[in-house]
């Protein structure tokens, strides 16, 4: 375990404050929680359960979360936690995830608040939360809320995709584009989803939309309601339900070639490589998913007249929505509808104007905008992902 002194505001340090496995015995699974930095003894992040999840990865992951909830003003640390099932796992997921629960539960009471992430759902969260006796709408000086907290996060799911959408429309704002954009969205699970909701609903064309299994596309425009209609929960399209003028592609990078103003991605890190760059068609790249470009591939793309706009600064919606609520910035006592429009006009603003910063650093030459704007906020350089933003 490896421990640095907190400084209470104190956003980047070297190495995280507290990495730790978490024994889960008799499971055959492994777990771990990584808390990147604590501000005012809080800290937050997801639990992640995928069978590749390292130490090292959500090393990574709790750095970017400190980043996200930084660059939003919220004061708290980041976080992330993580399941790997392990190829000899014996025992059932709610076994695993209960005993996750009672050994995190100390971590929990403590401050640091783990929420979903890849491969864990609300109803994985409130098992973990009942196995620790944790009651997060109880937390000293959260907002006092007068629905479920699993109410609140059902109502707001589409909230990081909203978000990322709301990035792309300040983006066009920004390069004075009114006219309806040509959207390829990769990744069509709960981000992806939702950002080619928002962003047909606001007169956008979404022309290509990638799934794991390959990309379906329309020149003249997908129905975006009517796929997500034919959506799994775990963001695969049925193929059976498509209308006969969409062109289906197979696995692969089928979407980089779809002609498009906007690309969205949605889906695994590493999507756009060095590799993958000369093919980029839209001068506007959006990192909905984590690290979705590498390092280099977002360099190479700005030095080629590309924006791009960074996963820590658009796809906040979730975790700067819930840190409101933990951190009691949110107003208490709101109905549902008005406590869901607080939040995602908090949210709106936040990534409006830190998506604005980051174009105006790109255009006067920044290669690392996210790295100046951390930098100004009082935060710490280099970050272990390893790669700018
Ligand atoms: N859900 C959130 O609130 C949230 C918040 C912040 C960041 N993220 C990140 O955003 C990304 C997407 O998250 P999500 O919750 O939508 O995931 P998800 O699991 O709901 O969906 C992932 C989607 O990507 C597709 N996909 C996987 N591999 C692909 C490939 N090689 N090519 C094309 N499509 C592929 C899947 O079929 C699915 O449609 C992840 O990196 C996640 O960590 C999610």
């Amino acid at each position: 375990m490896n421990r640095a002194p907190a400084r209470p505001g104190a956003v980047g340090v070297a190495r995280p404050t507290l990495s730790t496995t978490v024994d889960l015995p008799g499971s055959g699974a492994r777990g771990w929680v990584v808390v990147d930095s604590l501000v005012d003894g809080l800290a937050m992040g997801g639990t992640r359960m995928t069978p590749t999840v390292t130490e090292r990865e959500l090393t990574a992951l709790a750095r970017a979360m400190t980043h996200k909830l930084a660059l939003v003003g919220l004061p708290i640390g980041g976080a992330k936690a993580g399941i790997a099932p392990g190829p000899g796992a014996t025992a059932e997921r709610h076994t695993v995830l209960r005993a996750f629960g009672r050994a995190t539960a100390p971590l929990l009471h403590g401050g640091v608040y783990l929420g979903c992430d890849q491969g864990t759902t609300y109803a994985d969260r409130h098992m973990v939360f009942e196995a620790a006796g944790y009651d997060v709408t109880r937390r000293p000086g959260a907002t006092r809320l007068t629905v479920g907290w699993g109410e609140l996060w059902d109502h707001m799911a589409d909230i990081t995709g909203y978000g990322v959408a709301v990035a792309v429309l300040g983006a066009l704002r920004a390069a004075g584009t009114r006219a309806p954009q040509r959207v390829v969205v990769q990744g069509f699970g709960t981000v992806g989803r939702a950002v080619a909701h928002h962003l047909a609903a606001r007169g956008h064309r979404v022309v290509a939309v990638a799934d794991v299994r390959g990309t379906v596309e329309d020149p003249r425009g997908l129905p975006v309601a009517e796929l997500i209609a034919h959506t799994g929960g775990d963001g695969t399209i049925d193929r059976t339900r498509l209308p006969t003028a969409v062109r289906v592609h197979g696995p692969g990078r089928a979407w980089l070639a779809v002609d498009a103003d906007v690309l969205v991605l949605a889906a695994s890190p590493a999507a756009v490589d060095e590799e993958a760059v000369p093919g980029v068609r839209a001068g506007l790249v959006v990192e909905g998913g984590n690290l979705s470009c590498t390092g280099p591939a977002r360099r190479l793309l700005r030095e080629s007249g590309h924006t791009v706009l960074p996963d820590v600064v658009v796809n906040v919606g979730g975790a700067a929505a819930t840190g409101c609520v933990l951190a009691g910035l949110a107003p208490s006592d709101l109905p549902l509808p008005r406590l869901s429009a607080w939040l995602r006009a908090w949210v709106a603003d936040r990534i409006t104007a830190n998506g604005e910063l980051v174009q105006e650093l790109s255009a006067s030459g920044s290669i690392d905008p996210v790295a100046e704007l951390l930098t100004s906020r009082g935060a710490r350089r280099p970050s272990p992902v390893g790669a700018g933003h």
